[in-house]
């Protein structure tokens, strides 16, 4: 049997609804904190193993591990100390469970210090991970393309899309296309100790993202770079993210800005078959509403 945590996110739920899309919802189990919302009863219909798993009880973990094979571990979006933590406590209780198999989604690049998520949290992950002599699988992730539309409908209105990461040119990915990705490594008899770096086939600037979204949306729409520094206050603001979360993307900014993130591979297609889909196509989903 394979496992998801996080089911109610949204990486979990994309992952989660190509497992349907592929009539294994008997074979999956999921792992939530909130077993009674709308989407774990869906699932709970549709014959998948729904299951309360919170990072922070080991022994819900230990529990909802119980007859699993193979484990995909979402990080969440905590502080970056309990993020690690959270991580280290699936390990441990997927190794108490029997666990074969651990699956993780990490970011592009790991290895960049600047990128505090990643020095912090995925790579000692990783690390950890390796060091554990459980089977395994990594899943680094480009930057997904959905950060770019968050707010697209502003971006739209004014015809500005406001953005860090200067000129360079960055890897970006769509969370669904990773979820399609993330779902095959989970199906298949995927063979141990793979780390694929998942990107679209092409880099992109913002200048060239901003005239994508004029041709896709038939608007106008100029990119406004905002310096690294000072991101977190523009997004503390305008989004109302913690600013002790917002600033810790400065490093992540800088590293973009640095070009550490102008890099692709074929790794999706190694995957999946198919290449990663490109802006434009991830664009045009956004505005035909199937993205
Ligand atoms: N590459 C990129 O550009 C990029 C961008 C954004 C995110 N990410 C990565 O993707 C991850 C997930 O992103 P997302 O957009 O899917 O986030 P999300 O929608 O906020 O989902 C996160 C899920 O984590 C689960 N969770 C939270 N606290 C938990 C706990 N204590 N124990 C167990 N599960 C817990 C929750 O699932 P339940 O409610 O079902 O418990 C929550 O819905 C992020 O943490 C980040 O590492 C990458």
């Amino acid at each position: 049997m394979i496992f998801v945590s996080g089911a109610n996110g949204q990486f979990g739920r994309a992952v989660i609804k190509s497992i349907l899309a592929a009539g294994q919802a008997g074979s999956l189990a999921v792992g939530t904190r909130n077993v009674d919302s709308d989407f774990a009863r869906e699932l709970a219909a549709q014959g998948v193993s729904v299951r309360h798993a919170d990072f922070g009880d080991p022994a819900s973990m230990r529990g909802a591990l119980q007859g699993i094979a193979k484990a995909l571990f979402i990080p969440t979006y905590d502080t970056n100390d309990v993020r690690l933590r959270q991580n280290t406590t699936a390990l441990e209780a997927a190794r108490a469970a029997g666990v074969r198999h651990v699956v993780y989604p990490s970011f592009l690049n790991a290895e960049s210090p600047q990128v505090e998520h990643s020095r912090l949290v995925h790579l000692p992950t990783e690390q950890a991970i390796r060091a554990s002599g459980l089977g395994f699988t990594i899943l680094r992730h480009a930057l997904y393309a959905d950060v770019l539309i968050g707010d697209l409908e502003e971006t739209l209105a004014t015809g500005v899309l406001t953005r860090a990461g200067g000129e360079a040119r960055c890897a970006y990915v769509a969370r669904a296309d990773l979820g399609i990705s993330a779902a095959q490594v989970l199906m298949r008899d995927e063979p141990s100790g793979r780390t694929y770096s998942e990107t679209m086939e092409r880099t992109y600037s913002m200048g060239e993202i901003a005239a994508l979204m004029s041709e896709v949306f038939g608007k106008p729409v100029r990119y406004q770079a905002v310096a690294a520094a000072d991101w977190p206050y523009y997004v503390n603001k305008k989004w109302g993210m913690p600013l002790e979360l917002s600033m810790s993307m400065v490093g992540t900014m800088l590293a973009i800005e640095a070009g550490e993130f102008d890099r692709v591979t074929a790794d999706y297609r190694e995957i999946t078959g198919r290449p990663a889909r490109t802006m434009r196509e991830f664009l045009e989903s956004v505005r035909d509403g199937s993205a």
